[in-house]
Parts: C-alpha cells; sequence; structure tokens
C-alpha cells in the first residue's frame, strides 16, 4: 500500500472505530459484534505500528494504555474544582431557595442532577480534541492523568459535530459501575489482595494506577456534569450540558429542570426510592440554579458556589436482632468483637455480620443480646452497628459482657488504654496469634509464599508449623500428610517457600511482623541499620533517629529483640538462608517492582525482542538475569530452539517455563 492510501485507512478506522466506541459506550446501542471491532481495532493498531509516522496521541488505538510507569504532574486548574455546601434537611434545602431568590430579588429555575459517587475529573478540549485531564487534587492544582483517562472509553478523544468552542473544559465524575466494583473484588479476593472498600474508592484508586494499561482493563466510566469556558453556546447550564452530549459526551438521562423548590422535592423523594436501581452510585441530588447570569449574581464563598448544593441521602440504614457476638483474636493479640445478626438485606446485600467497634461502645449502647439493632454500611464493607432500639428489648434479655478471658486460649485479656482494646498477652501461645503472624509472614507483599491461610492452619494444628522459621525445613511428605496435598500441589508450595529466600531484607524485615513496623518503616530501618544483628542491639536511642521512628516504634523493636522466641526465629531464618542484611543491590532496588526478587534464564529465540532486549526489560521491572539453570531460579523464558539440557534440568528442577508474551503479562500485573 502506498503511504497516502495507508493513512487513508488508518484515518478511516479510526473514524469508524471511535464512532462503534461512541455507539457502544455512550449511547449504549452497538452496531457491530466484539468481533468486528477487534478486528478493527487490531488492523489499525498493526498499520500503526507499521507506520509510525502516522501516530496520533489520539487514536482509538491509545485507549488500551501504556506499560510506561507514569509519575503525575501537577496542573493548576484555570477555572477553581470547588466543592459543593451540603445539607441532609429538606429545611435547611428550602432555606437555600430563599436565600437564593432573595439575593437575585426575582424567581429563578433549578436544574436537579444526580450526585454521583466516583471522582471528579476536568478535561481540556483544544480543537475537539482532547488535550488534557487533571483530578481535582486540592481544588486549585491536580494531578495530569490524561494518560489514564484517555483509557475510559465513553470519554470522547475526539468530539462529533463541528460547533463546539475552540477550548473549554467539561468536568465529570469518574466511576466504577457496581457490577465492575464487585468483578474487581472478587478478581482481588482470588490474588489474596486486600478488596477495595467501596466504588468510590475503587475508582480513584484506579485512576491513580501508575500504568494506563492496567486502568485501560477496569470498566471505568465518566458522566459529565458542568461545562466551563468563555464561548459557551448557551447561557444556561442545562441547555448547555444537553449540548455537551451532542459533542459525544456521556451526560445523564436523569437531568431535570425544576421550575420551583417543590419540584425539587419531588425529584429527591423520587431518586431516595430508586437509587439502589441505578447501575453505579449516588450519594445525594446536586441542585445548580439554571441560568449562568444568575449564577454570577449569586457567586461564590471561599469553598462553594452560592448558586448549588447538594442534598445528601442518609447512608443506608436497617434494623435487625443481634443473635451472638463473637470474639476474634488478630495476630497482634488485639480482640475484636464482631456481631451476628439476624440476616437483613441492606443496600443490595445480605447482611449476617457487623462490626461492634469495641468494649466502650458495647458499653455506651447498653447491649443486650436479642435486641433490635440499627446497622449502616457507611464506607467499610461490613456494616456498623449504630444504634440500638431499647423499646424492642425481649423481657429478660441478657446484657452482652465484653469477655474477660482470651476466646481462643483462656489467658486473661489486658487492656491497652490508649487504644482502648482488649489483646491476649501471651503471644506465644495463643494459637490465633501464631497463624496470624505466619498468615502475615506468607503474605503477597511479605514473602509472597503462595500459601493459603487454611494451609497455615492445618500446618499449625499438624504440629508442623509453630512459627515461620518452620516453614523453611517442611519436606514435600510432610505437607503430603496433609488433607488436599499431593505430589504436584506439595511441590509447588516447597518451591515458592524455597523462592522466598530471595526476597531482599526490608521485606523480610516486614515480614517478621514486629508490631508498628510497616513496610515504609522496615525498608528505613533496613537501610539504617543494614542487618538484623544491627538492627537487634542498635537501641532506643539510635532508632528514635530514624526517619518515621518515633517512641512507640522504638520501644517495640527494642521489646522485639528482647524476647527469647523471637531470636529463636530470627536463628531460624538465619539457617534458612533468608536474607537477613542489605546488599550493595538493595539500595537502588526496585522494591514493589512486578519481577522484584525473582530471577530468570533466558534460552532461545524470540519473536518481539531480540534477547538483549528482553534482559533488560527484566531488569527494568525488578527482576534479576542469571545464566545457568539452578534451584534458584523462578522461570525459565523460552523462545524457539530452546536448548534441550536447559529444558530437561528445568523439568528436573520444576522451574516454570514461561514465553515472552507471559513475561509481559507477569510484568503488567495479570495472571499467566
Ligand atoms: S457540580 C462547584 N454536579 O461532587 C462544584 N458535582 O462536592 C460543581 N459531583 O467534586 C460541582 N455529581 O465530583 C456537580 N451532578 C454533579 C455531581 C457533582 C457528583 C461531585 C463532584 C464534586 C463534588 C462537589
Amino acid at each position: 500500500m502506498d503511504s497516502n492510501k495507508v493513512f487513508e485507512r488508518i484515518t478511516q478506522l479510526r473514524k469508524e472505530l471511535e464512532e462503534h466506541n461512541y455507539r457502544y459506550y455512550v449511547l449504549a446501542q452497538p452496531a457491530i459484534s466484539d468481533y468486528e471491532y477487534d478486528k478493527l481495532m487490531e488492523e489499525l493498531i498493526t498499520l500503526e505500528n507499521e507506520h509510525p509516522r502516522f501516530a496520533d496521541p489520539n487514536s482509538p488505538s491509545q485507549r488500551v494504555g501504556s506499560d510506561i510507569n507514569h509519575e503525575f504532574s501537577q496542573v493548576s486548574h484555570k477555572y477553581p474544582m470547588l466543592s459543593l455546601s451540603n445539607t441532609y434537611s429538606r429545611q435547611e434545602l428550602g432555606e437555600f431557595d430563599k436565600r437564593v431568590r432573595r439575593m437575585l430579588g426575582e424567581s429563578c429555575e433549578y436544574v436537579c442532577e444526580l450526585k454521583y459517587d466516583g471522582t471528579a475529573v476536568s478535561l481540556t478540549y483544544t480543537g475537539g480534541v482532547l488535550v488534557r485531564a487533571v483530578t481535582r487534587g486540592d481544588g486549585r492544582q491536580g494531578d495530569d492523568v490524561t494518560a489514564n483517562v484517555k483509557t475510559i472509553r465513553s470519554i470522547p478523544l475526539r468530539l462529533r459535530g463541528g460547533d463546539y468552542p475552540g477550548e473549554f473544559e467539561i468536568r465529570g465524575e469518574i466511576l466504577l459501575p457496581r457490577e465492575g466494583f464487585l468483578k474487581l473484588n472478587r478478581e482481588k479476593a482470588a490474588k489474596g489482595e486486600p478488596p477495595f472498600a467501596n466504588p468510590r474508592n475503587a475508582a480513584a484508586g484506579t485512576l491513580k494506577l501508575q500504568k494506563s494499561s492496567l486502568v485501560a482493563k477496569r470498566p471505568l466510566d465518566c458522566i459529565f456534569y458542568a461545562v466551563y469556558g468563555d464561548h459557551l453556546p448557551y447561557d444556561t447550564h442545562y441547555d448547555n450540558l444537553l449540548k455537551a452530549g451532542e459533542w459525544g459526551f456521556k451526560i445523564s438521562d436523569h437531568i431535570n429542570k425544576c421550575e420551583n423548590i417543590d419540584k425539587v422535592y419531588n425529584y429527591i423523594d423520587y431518586w431516595d426510592g430508586r437509587r439502589l436501581d441505578l447501575p453505579y452510585e449516588i450519594d445525594g441530588i446536586v441542585v445548580k440554579v439554571n441560568s449562568l447570569l444568575q449564577q454570577k449574581t449569586l457567586g461564590f464563598t471561599a469553598k462553594s458556589p452560592r448558586w448549588a448544593i447538594s442534598y445528601k441521602f442518609r447512608a443506608e440504614r436497617a434494623a435487625t436482632v443481634l443473635n451472638s457476638i463473637d470474639f476474634q483474636v488478630g495476630r497482634t493479640g488485639a480482640v475484636t468483637p464482631v456481631a451476628n445478626l439476624k440476616p437483613v438485606s441492606l443496600a443490595g446485600t445480605t447482611v449476617k455480620r457487623a462490626s461492634l467497634h469495641n468494649a466502650d461502645y458495647i458499653e455506651l449502647v447498653d447491649l443486650h443480646l436479642g435486641d433490635t439493632v440499627l446497622i449502616e454500611k457507611g464506607g467499610e464493607i461490613i456494616p456498623k452497628i449504630v444504634d440500638v432500639d431499647r423499646s424492642k428489648r425481649p423481657a429478660g434479655s441478657k446484657k452482652v459482657k465484653f469477655i474477660e478471658n482470651c476466646p481462643a486460649c483462656g489467658t486473661p485479656l489486658k487492656r491497652d488504654q490508649d487504644e482502648a482494646r482488649h489483646y491476649c498477652p501471651v503471644e506465644f501461645s495463643c494459637p490465633p496469634q501464631i497463624k496470624g503472624k505466619i498468615k502475615h509472614f506468607v503474605s503477597r507483599r511479605a514473602m509472597n509464599i503462595n500459601m493459603a491461610e487454611a494451609t497455615v492452619d492445618q500446618l499449625y494444628s499438624a504440629g508442623l508449623a509453630r512459627d515461620a522459621g518452620d516453614l523453611y525445613f517442611l519436606k514435600k511428605e510432610d505437607l503430603m500428610q496433609l488433607e488436599r496435598f499431593a505430589e504436584k500441589s506439595a511441590g509447588n508450595l516447597i518451591r515458592s517457600i524455597q523462592e522466598s529466600r530471595r526476597i531482599p531484607f526490608p521485606r523480610v524485615l516486614y515480614a517478621i511482623g514486629i508490631r508498628y513496623v510497616g513496610e515504609t518503616v522496615a525498608a528505613r530501618l533496613a537501610r539504617a541499620f543494614r542487618s538484623v544483628d544491627d538492627l537487634a542491639s542498635a537501641g532506643y536511642e539510635r532508632l528514635i533517629a530514624v526517619e518515621d521512628v518515633g517512641d512507640k516504634i522504638a520501644r517495640s523493636v527494642t521489646g522485639f529483640f528482647k524476647e527469647e522466641k523471637n531470636l529463636r526465629l530470627i536463628e531460624k531464618l538465619k539457617k534458612a538462608g533468608l536474607q537477613l542484611e542489605m546488599t550493595g543491590k538493595d539500595d537502588n532496588s526496585k522494591e514493589g517492582a512486578p519481577l522484584d526478587g525473582l530471577s530468570f534464564v533466558i534460552s532461545g529465540v524470540f519473536e518481539k525482542y531480540s534477547r538483549n532486549q528482553l534482559k533488560e526489560l527484566i531488569e527494568q521491572n525488578g527482576g534479576k538475569n542469571v545464566s545457568g539453570v539452578s534451584s534458584a531460579t523462578s522461570y525459565i523464558v523460552a523462545g524457539d530452539n530452546m536448548g534441550p539440557a536447559k529444558l530437561e534440568k528445568a523439568r528436573k528442577l520444576n522451574i516454570p517455563v514461561i514465553s515472552e508474551t507471559e513475561l509481559e503479562k507477569m510484568i503488567s500485573g495479570k495472571n499467566i
């Protein structure tokens, strides 16, 4: 194909693909099958790769994102991103209406919209092309998230029609619809990662991911609610917003003009009862004065416009009966009460358990078994008890008493005055504490050993693991005694344990689980003291000299190394060959990088990369290249014509052999 023809075809494909995007993601009226769409996209990507001079940052092919880590630069907002004043009461809404009419000296029309519960973004379009996307930040300046925003399919990269202003900003809320949120959390749970508490956090967290290719995989959406610019087509908010819909933006189907405040109340009543029917979450209603001229007259307070207000719905609550209380013991010995409830439906899920804070709260609300309690779903996943209806208390019901002895080992509990918590003081003989420590040790961000929590329970019950050090002396035969283990699964687990010996010192220190020593503090301590022995002998004064280490942490560290059992654990870990000191490399290590702690042998000829490029890719992502296959090798990346001797050795040592594509997937965080 000659160059002109190629360019013509590329232009046509881009236009067609954007049209299909718009039909699918904005109008929800697809015109072609996913297969046909994928074919067109494939053709475009191939042509663009073959003819890089026709690259375009707003091509639909850019929506798959990139694997490059982005640092977000700060950008000032031309129009500050203010917040809205809130109210939960109709009376205050009535006062808002009176105030507005008094200041205007005339009546006014309102526009009611849903208050989408996601994260705000402001987009700038110049000449009909998306040039920048910025988060709210502190309202004056935010992060440039353009690369991530471009992966959101419902956001137009190029506008439709031609009657848009030469330059304008449009603001909207980036959302993760409920269905996508639940799916994401299921995937996280399968990988042993903590779930997002709610769709809002998930949307905000996703928008700030450093790799746009990961953002592209999450089904974010964006609904627009305001247009800003010097040359807007109309003098009302409503007409401008509807016009933006014609330019290709997704605007809500539920925007209503209301000629007076009574109509606003009707809108609120309507949506208060139906918000669960929406595919995404809303937390209230926004009421705005429609006329831009009237908006100007009303102006702003320091924080928010006087021409708008949000009416927030109360967090959803439900009443149910308290059946019993469980007391759970965590790895630090803290005891948390959890209420077992008569199952009740709340905000779309059936709730059987709720959290109860601490002993003070139980006392405060004078809780009795059989009480009717009010539960509320706030930001957290597990709902909490917020009130008790004492009028419904059954006669003769028993007052809930906080336990005095550990439910697991029977030891009398102690009370930590500062944190208002009860805890079991026998760290080394209380089973949930011992198991909790091992579970923390194997977790992904610590030693990343592929071991289910249930396996830790089994190992403990069988007497095979009394601390994390014991894991390194397990044999395949030990594991095969356990239920659900066979030759292969036992072999895999042993290998995962052995591989973890290469985890660098800062992460080992975090894994050991010294109280209050999280990932950041562990890294600081490792850099400051270089080895576990130096840390053990550091003493309080030297400890508190370290950044981020205060009195509480320093005391916890010195206390840890006074304890005989902990010293024995450290000895075991040393004997097992773990990294208990810094190596020169750890200082500039790519901690947390996708291949951190893994070593690779490259063998054969590859399609996409040269061998050197592959090596570079591995190193850039925190991995190590080694030349010979040994039991310390984590993976073999094999191309065509891999040497048979290497292959045989890999088989013998049970080392996984992966392709270059699988390596790419590991780097981008996909399961292989
Ligand atoms: S208008 C001057 N309309 O609520 C403020 N905001 O507290 C103009 N929000 O950060 C905002 N839905 O992200 C407006 N229909 C809507 C909205 C909405 C959600 C968010 C927005 C903003 C926050 C304001």
